[in-house]
């Protein structure tokens, strides 16, 4: 999911995307946008996630304004993406693209396209921002 949804960011001319499994809280703050993708389990984001989220809280990363987006696979419940983007909005101040993007289980070809789609509209939104700033 996470390769569909930047391969969809990285069709949008001008904009660059990035793909790790790990950042450190410190470059957060380097991006326009942040795009998680979370599995649901225990009705609950990954404990990674969580630490990211309190580690970035702790050291006062400032996120306000930033584009955030959430999209995740899950079983029955889903809860993990939504919590993750209200921990975006409300803690963060972030910029939040909402629904967030559920899949159940595995994503088939109709899952991969919407998360094309949802890099793309987030890439998209970025450019024009920037062009409305310039
Ligand atoms: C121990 C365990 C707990 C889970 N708890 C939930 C849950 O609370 N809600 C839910 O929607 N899915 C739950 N699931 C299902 C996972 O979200 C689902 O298998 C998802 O596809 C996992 O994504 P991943 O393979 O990317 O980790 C759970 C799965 C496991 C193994």
């Amino acid at each position: 999911m996470a390769e569909a949804v930047a391969e969809g960011a990285l069709s949008v001319q001008g904009v660059e995307a990035e793909l790790t499994y790990y950042v450190p809280t410190e470059t957060l703050s380097s991006y326009d946008a942040i795009l998680v993708g979370v599995p649901t389990y225990h009705h609950d984001m990954t404990i990674d996630m969580k630490k990211l989220f309190e580690e970035a809280a702790e050291k006062n990363i400032n996120l306000q304004g930033k584009t955030a987006a959430a999209f995740g696979s899950y079983g029955w419940s889903g809860e993990a993406p939504k919590l993750v983007l209200e921990i975006m909005k409300n803690k963060f101040a972030m910029n939040v693209a909402e629904p967030p993007l559920l899949v159940r289980y595995e994503p088939d070809q109709g899952a991969l396209e919407k998360c094309r789609d949802l890099g793309k509209r987030v890439a998209e939104s970025l450019i024009h921002v920037t062009q409305h700033v310039l």
